[in-house]
């Protein structure tokens, strides 16, 4: 009996339909030119989700419809279908009872490398780096919270390995909320929150600059004037501070506001080759042209 793991709508099928176009890219491609390609899934959840569809009534045009219950792959689960295989895959969870799905994966796959750790993203991803050598090796590392669990460190130890691409569902909603108009709304919890996120308190004067004293001397008050796009924009330069390379994010859900995610992929690696590379695979997959094609023919 799979594990009840209902989580997302129609944005997550987007998600992991680019993620799984990646990984099947990246494995051909890189195959012939490494032994060791890894994928390290750091909010890895149970390998499938539920996904329900609710049970609508009949109306003037349409027959009734019952509710409908499925089981989809997850990340973890499509990470294993890629072929050319990964020769190492990580998945890494806090949730015990996802865990124990997970681990359950595992044991149906024992022809595979798989490491299932119950921890931390941020403390995994940073033991798991320091603990391995990266110039003889290329991994995808897919950072999916439910919200601002990512700590910008984590961020900082993963572009320095120079090995790794990273897909990052980004937050946007939560940064959003945290990062409210009004600088003097922002509480000791949002702030710490934010400081966790961007690595330091740099945000504050970035994001909520100092304006021109009126005729009398007094300072305006401090606002955030960025809008959601405005915001995305400034998260795709911090990124792009660290990382080799930062593409263009897709904006989640693509059929509806407010947008709650933007999709980032980034390239560690900063060789022009290995940023072409990913380039070209990555803005295909995040072009919402594309996206919306898939939506019309369904
Ligand atoms: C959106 S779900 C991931 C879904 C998964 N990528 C999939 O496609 O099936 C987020 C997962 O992260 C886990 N999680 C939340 N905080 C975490 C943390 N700090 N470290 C590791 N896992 C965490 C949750 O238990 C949940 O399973």
């Amino acid at each position: 009996m799979p594990i009840d793991h209902e989580f997302g709508g129609q944005h997550t099928e987007i998600k992991l339909s680019i993620v799984e176009g990646y990984l099947n890219a990246f494995t051909t491609a890189l195959r012939p030119h490494f032994m060791s390609l890894w994928y390290i899934d750091a909010f890895a959840g149970t390998g499938s989700r539920t996904v329900r569809t609710e049970r609508r009534g009949a109306d003037m045009v349409e027959m009734p419809v019952d509710e409908l219950v499925e089981q989809r792959r997850g990340s973890a689960q499509i990470a294993l279908d890629v072929r050319p295989q990964f020769d190492f895959i990580v998945f890494i969870e806090k949730n015990r009872s996802y865990v124990s799905a997970l681990t359950d994966l595992a044991a149906k796959n024992l022809q595979r490398r798989i490491v299932v750790a119950e921890e931390d993203a941020n403390s995994a991803l940073k033991k798991l780096v320091a603990n391995n050598r990266w110039d003889d090796k290329r991994a995808v590392v897919f950072l999916d919270p439910y919200g601002m669990e990512v700590e910008w460190s984590t961020l900082e130890t993963l572009a320095d390995t120079r090995a790794i691409d990273v897909w990052f569902l980004f937050p946007l909603a939560g940064l959003f909320r945290q990062a409210t108009r009004k600088l003097t709304d922002i509480d000791e919890h949002k702030r710490a929150a934010l400081t966790r996120m961007f690595g330091s308190d740099s945000w504050e004067a970035e994001l909520y600059p100092d304006g021109a004293p009126d005729m009398f001397g007094v300072l305006p008050e401090r606002r955030r004037e960025l809008n959601p796009k405005g915001l995305e924009q400034y998260v795709q330069r911090r990124l792009g501070k660290i990382f080799g390379a930062v593409l263009t994010p897709l904006a989640l859900p693509i059929d509806r506001a407010p947008q709650m995610f933007s999709l980032f992929l980034c390239i560690s690696n900063k060789s022009p080759e290995a940023i072409g590379l990913a380039t070209r695979i990555g803005k295909h997959l995040l072009d919402p042209k594309r996206h919306r094609i898939v939506r019309s023919i369904v």
